[in-house]
């Protein structure tokens, strides 16, 4: 491996409950009352932001995800913070490392999105991130009076039109619209304010919102979905995008099908940030991360696993199969059609019964692991950053704190000796880190106060 690297990583630290593996929370490495402890929160963002990384981030559900209670009540899905709160209070424990939280374009409105993550961004001093989903889970739909969840085309149809309405919002105000003349009594320039006055498809917004241009312009906008219709939207959209890839061929078609994609769009490649997930289990040596990977394993019940993998393959029902016989053919879902088509590939690829399978998904839902020394876990991302499959890495411990500690301590000094990784923050801002560009306002709908 070269010594040292001219670009530089990006390292987003996806901030799951009490870890990444479903079982992690019985281990002794993680804290089982995590999901509602703010200090262990911001014990955390803290150790993530004096390792340099990017960015925290947040997934999010208006719902408990699985109601398949007697394997649910031993997981911790069901307790889990409404994220941009938690956010709020941990921008005031860090000062420099982003903060991305998830907000659903399929049950909320453009209004409530702008202000919350626009409040954020001024919070934080810049530094929020949004991640566009269209909910993948259809749970939600019962938690907003739908009898069921919006088909997949119309979901992502509206959310197009939802971040379009958003960022007019966000752009209300001019960014010098606040004078705040106390000679003249004029606190803002109503020349400078603009009401977007948007009527679509889906959404009927007068506008203007009721906060200044955020310190980014935008939030950093973030984007997840792996279909066809998902990576048109990220491609048209995103500015940084997380993907779930087992294996570096799956990756490499991913990372070259939305560069793309974004110059079809007439956008620059490097405009976007494309973040496979990495599922790391460090040790000392490879034998040491073995045994803790086995020691997770061993925490794992049968009846988790398999729950969780009929939830992530759109809740296919696994109970007439041997869970030592092959995977049947699994129907095409609604849900997630990616993150199916990676599972189904997995078990083929390597020839995996039920158990074995459920034994992998329950680990890193998918995404990409890898188990062992800090030096091999350091090559595996430095083969997929430099192997055109991957800008940076939305990194999963299994648990937390241990888990991640472990990550910053022993891998994070190696991918800085190796010069891939920074050892210093250089911006302030997310977009500062991630560098992206702060998008010039626009002047959409009409200004609120012509002049005399
Ligand atoms: C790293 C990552 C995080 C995600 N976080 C969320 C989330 O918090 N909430 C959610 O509803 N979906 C989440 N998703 C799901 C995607 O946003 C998307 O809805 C899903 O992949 C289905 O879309 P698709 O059919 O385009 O693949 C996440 C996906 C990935 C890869």
């Amino acid at each position: 491996m070269p010594a040292s690297s001219p670009r530089q990583m990006r390292l987003g630290l996806f901030l799951l409950s009490t870890g990444h593996h479903i079982a992690g929370w019985r281990h002794p490495g993680a804290q089982a009352d995590m999901p509602t402890s703010i200090r262990a929160f911001a014990e955390i963002a803290r150790m993530a932001e004096a390792a340099r990384f990017d960015m925290l981030f947040l997934a999010d559900n208006n719902c408990v995800p699985q109601t398949d209670w007697p394997a649910v009540r031993r997981t911790t899905r069901a307790n889990i913070f409404e994220p941009i709160a938690l956010l709020s209070a941990l921008s005031v424990v860090t000062e420099r490392i982003g903060l991305v939280a998830t907000g659903s374009t399929t049950y909320s409105e453009p209004y409530h999105i702008a202000r919350a993550f626009g409040t954020l961004d001024h919070i934080s001093g810049g530094r929020a991130g949004w991640n566009i989903v269209t909910t993948s889970n259809s749970n939600e739909a019962w938690n907003f009076g739908r009898d069921s969840h919006m088909a997949h085309a119309d979901r992502y149809r509206r959310a197009a039109e939802f971040v379009e309405v958003t960022k007019g919002l966000w752009d209300s105000f001019a960014d010098d619209a606040l004078v705040r003349d106390v000679e003249s009594g004029i606190y803002f320039d109503a020349g400078k304010l603009r009401v977007l006055d948007h009527q679509g498809e889906h959404f009927t917004v007068r506008g203007p919102l009721n906060l200044a241009r955020p310190p980014q312009g935008h939030p950093v906008l973030v984007q997840a979905g792996g279909s066809e219709a998902g990576r048109d939207l990220a491609a048209r959209t995103a500015e940084v995008i997380f993907a779930v890839n087992q294996a570096l061929p799956d990756a490499q078609e991913f990372y070259a099908d939305i560069k793309r994609r974004l110059l079809a769009h007439g956008r620059d490649a490097e405009a976007v940030k494309v973040m496979p997930g990495l599922f790391p289990v460090v040790g000392r040596t490879r034998a040491e991360a073995e045994d803790r990977m086995a020691e997770l394993q061993r925490l794992l019940h049968p009846d988790v696993g398999l729950s969780l993998l009929s939830f992530l393959t759109g809740g296919f029902d696994f109970s007439p199969y041997d869970v030592d016989g092959p995977l049947p053919e699994l129907p095409d879902t609604d849900v997630g059609k990616a993150r199916l088509k990676v599972i189904a590939d997995l078990a083929k690829r390597e020839n995996l019964s039920i158990r074995q399978l459920y034994e992998r998904i329950a680990v890193s839902r998918g995404h990409h692991m890898v188990v062992g020394s800090a030096a091999e876990i350091a090559d595996r991302m430095q083969e997929w950053f430099e192997g055109g499959a991957a800008d940076g890495f939305n990194v999963m411990p299994p648990t937390f704190p241990e888990g991640f500690r472990a990550f910053t301590e022993l891998v994070v000094p190696e991918l800085q000796r190796r010069g891939l990784f920074r050892t210093e923050y250089s911006g302030a801002t997310l977009r500062e880190h991630l560098g992206l560009a702060r998008p010039p306002h626009a002047a959409r709908g009409h200004v609120a106060l012509p002049p005399a």
